[in-house]
């Protein structure tokens, strides 16, 4: 069986656009691939190295959002990216193989550096993350990494250093692929393409029915469009956007559309049913987050999973080192 690896920075609550980018590939796959989960704690400290609490606190969270989203325990290996110090070790073979250049001209990086006001003076750590990346991935072997679209280029470097490892050491990492989510990106409820806790557009998927209402009706709709008999634009309208992402049913979606665009249908009514059709979607993600969430419970699901990727991380670490010629004691 191939396998994934691909993970989250444990920062906050896992949202709807972490469903549309990368958690509804990783459930619709897990019966395909051996599945691994990286709860990415070391990668999260690299721009919160200041506020350890909110990382610590936020580990558990993310596992639970992880399986509420429909993770089977079970079958998923979920690994707790500081308690594989394997990964540390290859990081350090890695950043020999790339240029401080190369790294500076990674987009997402740039564009995170632009967001955290870090231009002037970038922490290494950070800026070489994609390095750490690269190393998270290469030192379980993974073959496949389903992420969202913010994340290629750091696929990218991987497959790149990947590529020179072996050409200078011989064939000893896997070259693994990106699985892009179809559906892009997916913009907040106010129309802003970044969501987050501090604008308060984020619908997440621990969201209570109440504040799921509140989000819902007071949504970025068509700002041209006055009255309910005014004919309104479907293309780029969020409440549209998360109809497509989150109403299976296409009849009515359509119908919505079509009565939008003649100016026969409210903004509540188009409101109303995307709220009825996400209270679907999150219903049994709900009932399964009730289920799991017990710290015992969900402690003992991280630590086999992170034993289980130590040995398979020091396997690999073993062939790296072989390849390198580095000398055993
Ligand atoms: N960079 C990813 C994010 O911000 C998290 C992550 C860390 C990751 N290591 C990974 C994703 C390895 C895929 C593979 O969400």
């Amino acid at each position: 069986m191939q396998r994934i690896l691909t993970g989250d920075r444990p920062t906050g609550p896992l949202h709807l656009g972490h469903w549309v980018g990368s958690l509804s590939q990783r459930v619709e796959l897990q019966n395909d691939y051996d599945t691994y989960i990286l709860i990415a704690d070391v990668q999260a400290l690299t721009d919160n190295f200041d506020n350890p609490d909110k990382v610590r606190t936020n580990v558990l969270q993310v596992l639970l959002d992880n399986i509420a989203a429909g993770l089977d325990p079970e079958k998923v290996t979920f690994i707790l990216q500081s308690a594989v110090p394997q990964t540390a070790e290859l990081t350090v073979f890695l950043a020999n193989l790339i240029s401080v250049n190369k790294l500076g001209h990674n987009p997402t990086v740039k564009t995170e550096m632009q967001q955290k006001g870090m231009d002037e003076s970038v922490p290494l750590g950070f800026f070489m993350y994609p390095v750490s990346q690269a190393a998270d991935i290469s030192v379980y072997d993974a073959n496949l990494v389903p992420v969202g679209e913010d994340q290629v280029p750091h696929i990218e470097v991987t497959r790149q250093l990947v590529r020179k490892f072996n050409g200078i050491y011989g064939d000893t990492l896997v070259e693994p692929e990106a699985k892009v989510s179809q559906f892009g990106r997916l913009v907040g409820t106010d129309n802003n393409a970044k969501m987050s806790k501090s604008l308060n557009n984020a619908i997440y998927l621990s969201e209570s029915s109440e504040d799921l209402k509140q989000k819902i009706m007071s949504m970025y709709t068509d700002p041209s469009r006055i009255r309910a008999t005014d004919p309104g634009t479907v293309e780029g309208n969020p409440v549209f956007i998360y109809h497509d992402a989150f109403n299976p049913d296409t009849d009515e979606v359509n119908d919505l559309k079509e009565r939008y665009r003649k100016g026969t249908v409210g903004d509540v009514e188009v409101k109303q049913k995307l709220l009825a059709a996400l209270e679907t979607f999150l219903a049994p993600i709900r009932e399964r987050r009730s289920k799991y969430d017990n710290e015992d419970t969900l402690m003992q699901i991280l630590r086999a999973g992170t034993e289980k990727g130590r040995n398979t991380a020091a396997d690999v670490i073993g062939r790296v080192k072989d390849a390198m010629k580095i000398v055993r004691v």
